[in-house]
């Protein structure tokens, strides 16, 4: 089976088209257009101008992804689209561009789920993970740690009561005006450090409910940047701009590993799935390495062009679920719960 899956929830214009094996999914294209440049003098995505982006890529990117794969319309047998959660106008460009390719097309048509899409990102290169698996999905808009019973059925086990991960990485990499998106960079000076700054103080919950909390550690990072005014124009050469990059990344890894023991011994999970845009941080990626094999854990981490948002991971959920009955009554929902 040939699948299309196209992915614009937020500031990334993605189509993929991607083969259903009995083995397992292939990636025969991937094109995502990224839209740094146009947001990085807000510090952060402007959901308009992402959205009338989108209406101008949407096009040339399905084009691009279906000549790499070398076919046409003619040879998809359904094609798969983000319905949400995500921003609306970015959500709605795309969902509507699918609508009517399908329906053109006389194509079936499947809403997927943000977030079932970042959990198949990691079917693509472990078909065979056995579960149930502790899913932690961790982005610019998510911080999330799922129980994932199969690969298309998740239920919340802990999520952020304030910012997402991705949010304090962006807004360090902002307070130390070092560019826009600040995972990378911010990724790129921590591993570049010679010592790290630190700790900073882990936020308590007084239900004593397992969360996480990131709002904290940014009014941190400001409250330093207040103290020493120069760190805002240090730049990413300097090393106490370094080793708060450090400390900040060190700190936002160890939060985001410590609840999983736990978890596992609570729900006898096999596995472990890192996936979202901060799956991609170095940090994360070594500390759930070196967490999976004494916690007896198998571990699947996507490639970092999989963990960002794209439209491979959309295409091998949209593989599993059924297609929508009613094609024209359909709509995104910036909101769309986890059914
Ligand atoms: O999944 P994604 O592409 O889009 C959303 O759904 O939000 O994630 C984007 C987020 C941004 O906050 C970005 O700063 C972060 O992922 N990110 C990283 C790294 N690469 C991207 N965060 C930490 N370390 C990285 N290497
Ligand atoms: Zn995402």
């Amino acid at each position: 089976m040939f699948i299309l899956g196209l992915e614009s929830s937020c500031d990334d214009c993605s189509a993929a088209v991607l083969e259903e094996r009995p083995g397992g999914p292939r990636v025969l294209s991937l094109v995502r257009r990224g839209q740094d440049d146009l947001h990085a003098p807000y510090g952060g995505v402007v959901p308009e101008l992402a959205a009338r982006e989108h209406l101008l890529q949407m096009g040339a990117v399905v084009r691009e992804a279906l000549s790499q794969a070398g076919m046409g319309l003619r040879r998809l047998d359904r094609i798969a689209v983000t319905q949400g959660p995500g921003l609306v106008g970015c959500l709605l460009t795309t969902f509507s561009a699918a609508k009517a390719l399908a329906w053109r097309e006389g194509l079936p048509l499947v809403p997927v789920h943000h977030l079932l899409g970042h959990l198949n990102a990691a079917r693509i290169g472990r078909p065979d993970l056995p579960f149930p698996a502790l899913a932690l999905l961790v982005s610019g808009g998510h911080t999330h740690l799922y129980l994932a019973r199969n690969w298309t059925r998740l239920e919340l086990l802990q999520k952020t009561r304030d910012d997402a991960a991705g949010e304090a990485f962006d807004k360090t990499a902002r307070l130390l005006n070092l560019g826009y998106p600040g995972g990378p960079v911010v990724d790129a000076c921590a591993r570049a450090a010679a010592s790290a700054e630190g700790p900073f103080t882990a936020p308590r919950f007084r239900d004593g409910r397992p969360a996480w909390s990131f709002s904290g550690l940014k009014t941190a990072v400001r409250a330093r940047v207040i103290r020493d005014p120069d760190l805002a124009r240090a730049g990413a050469e300097d090393p106490r701009v370094r080793g708060l990059c450090r400390g900040v990344q060190d700190t936002i890894a160890d939060w985001l590993l410590k609840p999983l023991p736990a978890h596992r011994e609570a729900t006898g999970a096999r596995s472990l799935v890192l996936s979202g845009g901060v799956a991609c941080n170095s940090t994360l990626r070594e500390g759930a390495a070196a967490l999976a094999h004494p916690e007896g854990l198998v571990l699947a981490i996507p490639e970092p062009r999989l963990c960002t948002d794209n439209g491979a991971m959309i295409a091998a959920a949209g593989a599993l679920l059924a297609p929508a009955p009613d094609l024209l009554s359909l709509n995104a929902d910036a909101d769309l719960p986890l059914t």
